[in-house]
């Protein structure tokens, strides 16, 4: 049987889901085809249940650390890894649900199987063929990985991922996370929190590695203090796994070590979800770093053929394949949507104290030879901040001195999530640092201290 229509998207997730939904607006006949369920990774097992983990971590630290200084009196905290979890798959489902929601409010076909890209914009599922009138999107996404060769193969018991780690009914007793990305920082504030024993370990020379390296040396600060023990410039050379704990031979500043954990969380980048679906027989090439080759407008060497999200290239983030769906649904009804600001696109990990930045780092901009001009504002000097006991972090504003353009924006705060979207407008509309000043920020606002960094990096800072 054979069944057709305008759009047929391989993959659920954010970058596929969102796609659909924009090429229904369009008025396109849109089949989306998802093994797993709706929302991918993202939603099931990324950011929204680490979310919810991560907010039960904060409020058991709240709750420690400031409860009678706010005046309230609460018996021993005791913190239970496995009610947390349950609560943080209710999110997810419920966020999963919303997406099922989304497709039949407008209209589109989902198909609950493993599609197989075919010659002639055709999709194999469980015998069935799909033929695309329009466009195949190929927004298959990627998954966790071990590293086998240093004997850190997933077992998903002893040696786990971010999969396992979120289904847990009780945090280990000890655990070293390889890797101190988005993914590793994150689950070690949520464990450390739940009273394991966290060892970070990182290959490149400090936390965070691809943020500005003052917030990797802030969280390192607040990491410390709570102590979480961290290994920068390390690697793991050998692991030995055995029933019911790891013993990992590390060489971290030359001298090497050796650590006994209960558990390891692999946290070293992703694989890709591109093996047997089908892209070589229909001419989808892949780049050198595995990628789908695409190009200005997202289309892979197939005719016909799109590739969105993780697949497409870095930064492998939820948003990004979001923006890349709504771009190719706009392209494939025949618009000509504004390009995409691959330099544009916030970074956010979600730990506590968050981080967040956009554009350059200062040492980028230093490689870059640019004359540039660095404002920073720090939170011990911001009244909402005090009032809230969240004065870890800073905003720093890195402003081009010959136009005031802003470069680069790195923000470490409880609420950098949500405070670097003001930069990221600014930054969309070319706005200068002193156009972010023109603005006259609410008191007490966290905020505030987004526009004292723009004074600042004009050397005319109120507050501080
Ligand atoms: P990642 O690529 O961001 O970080 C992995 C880290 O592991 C790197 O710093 C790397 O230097 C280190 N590493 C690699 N091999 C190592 C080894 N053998 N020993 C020690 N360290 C090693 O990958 P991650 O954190 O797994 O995240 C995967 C993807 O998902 C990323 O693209 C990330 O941006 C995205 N993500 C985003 C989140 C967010 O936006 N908050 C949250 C979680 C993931």
């Amino acid at each position: 049987m054979s069944k057709t229509f305008d759009v047929i998207i391989l993959g659920g997730g954010p970058a596929g889901y969102v796609c659909a939904i924009r090429a229904a607006q369009l008025g396109l006949q849109v089949a989306v085809v998802e093994r797993e369920k709706l929302g991918g990774v993202c939603v099931n097992i990324g950011c929204i249940p680490s979310k919810a983990l991560l907010h039960s971590a904060h409020m058991a630290r709240v709750i420690t650390n400031d409860a009678a200084a706010l005046g309230i009196t609460v018996g021993d905290v005791t913190v239970d890894y496995g009610v947390a979890m349950r609560r943080s798959r209710q999110v997810a489902d419920q966020n999963s649900k919303g997406v099922e929601y989304l497709m039949k409010k407008h209209h589109i076909t989902v198909f609950p199987a493993t599609g197989t890209l075919q010659p002639g914009k055709r999709v194999a599922i469980d015998g069935d063929t799909l033929t695309a009138a329009k466009a195949v999107v190929l927004a298959t996404g990627t998954r966790v990985k071990g590293i086998p060769a240093i004997g850190l193969e997933l077992d998903r018991t002893t040696v786990i991922s971010s999969d396992e780690a979120l289904f847990l009914e009780q945090a280990p007793k000890s655990l070293a996370i390889v890797g101190a990305g988005a993914v590793g920082m994150e689950f070690a504030d949520v464990f450390n929190a739940f009273g394991t024993a966290v060892t970070l370990i990182e290959a490149l020379p400090r936390i965070l590695p691809l943020e500005d390296e003052e917030c990797s040396a802030a969280l390192a600060r607040s990491y410390k203090k709570r102590k979480i023990a961290m290994l920068p410039g390390a690697s793991v050379k050998r692991a030995r796994v055995g029933k019911g704990s790891v013993k990992l031979d590390i060489e971290a500043g030359g001298k090497p070590q050796t650590l006994e954990v209960e558990k390891v969380l692999m946290a070293a980048g992703r694989a890709f979800n591109l093996d047997g679906i089908g892209l070589e027989e229909t001419g989808v090439q892949r780049t050198d770093t595995g990628f789908v080759k695409v190009d200005a407008n997202l289309r892979t060497t197939a005719d016909g053929v799109y590739g969105i999200g993780d697949i497409a290239g870095p930064p492998m983030l939820a948003h990004k394949g979001s923006r890349e769906g709504v771009f190719v649904a706009e392209c494939i009804a025949g618009q000509t949507p504004h390009p995409i600001d691959y330099g544009n696109i916030p970074s956010v990990t979600y730990c506590h104290p968050e981080v967040a930045s956009i554009g350059l780092t200062e040492a980028q901009c230093t490689e870059r030879q640019l004359d540039f001009q660095v404002g920073k504002f720090p939170f011990t000097a911001n009244g909402r901040a005090r009032a809230a006991i969240e004065t870890e972090g800073f905003v720093k504003i890195i402003r081009d001195k010959r136009y005031g353009e802003i470069l680069g924006a790195h923000i470490v705060a409880s609420h950098a999530s949500e405070l670097i979207h003001e930069l990221a407008v600014a930054r969309a509309n070319e706005y200068t640092v002193e156009e972010v000043d023109l603005a006259v920020h609410a008191h007490p606002t966290l905020s505030e201290a987004v526009a004292e960094a723009a004074l600042d990096s004009l050397g005319r800072v109120l507050n501080a």
